[in-house]
């Protein structure tokens, strides 16, 4: 397939677009570059030896999209483009819809005028909002007690396609609820590359442990875990961009949803040892007081997509924090260097 990737040149983007080719699809990249590198991009093309081609382009401006757009053609879209910071949608919450909601509707009317039927798209765990069990499936409620406009946002698009699929039947549509992504490609020459002080826990660690950063504080050590920290499914991006590589390729009109997370949940203070051994750095910690909104424990029940995706994750924590330390220790300053 010729697959237009949406935020192609971002972190998870990126990582997909490289096995997309590994599997002898095509793609193209969209991307506004406001959260994202060229150079990714660049290196994806250099590490398959296919071309990239690349649109500069901000898909919530749908004249500049559209015209950006004319004459490339596509069969599917993977629409990763969005604005991804919890704390930042709390302070800039009209920017945050704005962004996210106004270009899934620009890009799902550019599909149909088109007749381009295959969407994938990037959801979130947190929409099933505050866990009511653990792990969880897909049946688990979700938008009950989202805390922020990001989250909201994710779970409002689901909604929107969904409801595009009652109007147009043809709509294959594939909803993937990521847990944690984390890791880079074992070359090292790709990986997240976060704007500023990191929000999410591998990268803050990743930041400490070559010496960007002097201690990680950890969010509350009093919640009912193994060991008090919070905890989490961590996905390594190449067990995720597999995950959607084997949904683009069983698509079929409809709206699917799939947990795409490993189904092992792991503390903080398990993260920070398995950082320590995988770098042979120190990661320093003190605890501080619970971050607003965090929850004690989100762990994906993967089964649905292991069954039906035929896709199971195959990468460990070890193999993760591995794979991030590659990436930090080579690119400190991540593309811009
Ligand atoms: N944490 C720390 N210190 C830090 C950063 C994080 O202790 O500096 C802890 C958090 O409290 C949490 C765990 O590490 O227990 C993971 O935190 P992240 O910020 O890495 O990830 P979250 O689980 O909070 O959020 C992630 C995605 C969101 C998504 C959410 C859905 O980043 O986009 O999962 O569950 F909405």
């Amino acid at each position: 397939m010729r697959v237009l990737l949406t935020g192609g040149a971002g972190y998870i983007g990126s990582h997909t677009a490289l096995v997309l080719l590994e599997r002898g699809h095509e793609v193209v990249v969209l991307d506004d570059f406001s959260n994202s590198s060229r150079e990714a991009a660049r290196r994806v093309a250099e590490l398959s030896g296919r071309e990239v081609p690349v649109i500069e382009a901000d898909l919530a401006d749908r004249a500049a999209a559209t015209a950006a757009l004319d004459g490339v053609d596509f069969d599917a879209v993977i629409h990763f483009a969005g604005l991804k910071s919890v704390g930042e949608s709390v302070a800039e919450p009209t920017r945050y819809y704005r962004v996210n909601i106004d270009s899934t509707l620009t890009l799902l009317d550019l599909m149909r005028e088109r007749g381009v039927t295959n969407l994938v798209f990037s959801s979130s765990a947190t929409v099933y909002g505050d866990p009511q069990y653990v792990p969880q499936d897909e049946a688990h409620r979700t938008g009950v007690g989202l805390t922020n406009p990001y989250g909201w946002s994710k779970f409002m698009i689901e909604q929107i396609i969904r409801d595009t699929f009652t109007s147009w039947p043809e709509l294959g549509a594939v909803v993937l609820r990521y847990f944690n992504p984390v890791g880079a490609h074992p070359s090292g020459r790709i990986g997240e590359d976060p704007t500023g002080i990191p929000n999410n826990l591998m990268p803050f660690i990743a930041q400490v442990a070559v010496g960007k950063r002097e201690r990680l504080s950890v969010f509350g050590d009093a919640y009912p875990t193994v060991d008090g920290t919070g905890v989490r499914d961590y996905i390594h991006v190449m067990d995720l961009a597999e995950g959607h590589v084997a949904a683009l390729e069983r698509i079929a009109p409809g709206v699917k949803t799939y947990n795409l997370g490993s189904g092992t949940g792991s503390s903080v203070l398990e993260v920070v040892r398995a950082f320590e051994e995988a770098s042979g750095c120190p990661v320093p910690y003190t605890v501080v007081p619970p971050r607003p909104g965090d929850v004690a424990e989100v762990v994906a029940n993967p089964s649905k997509a292991n069954a039906e995706l035929d896709w199971s994750t195959t990468r460990s924590l070890a193999e993760s924090c591995r794979d991030s330390w590659a990436w930090q220790s080579a690119n400190p300053d991540g593309y811009r260097a």
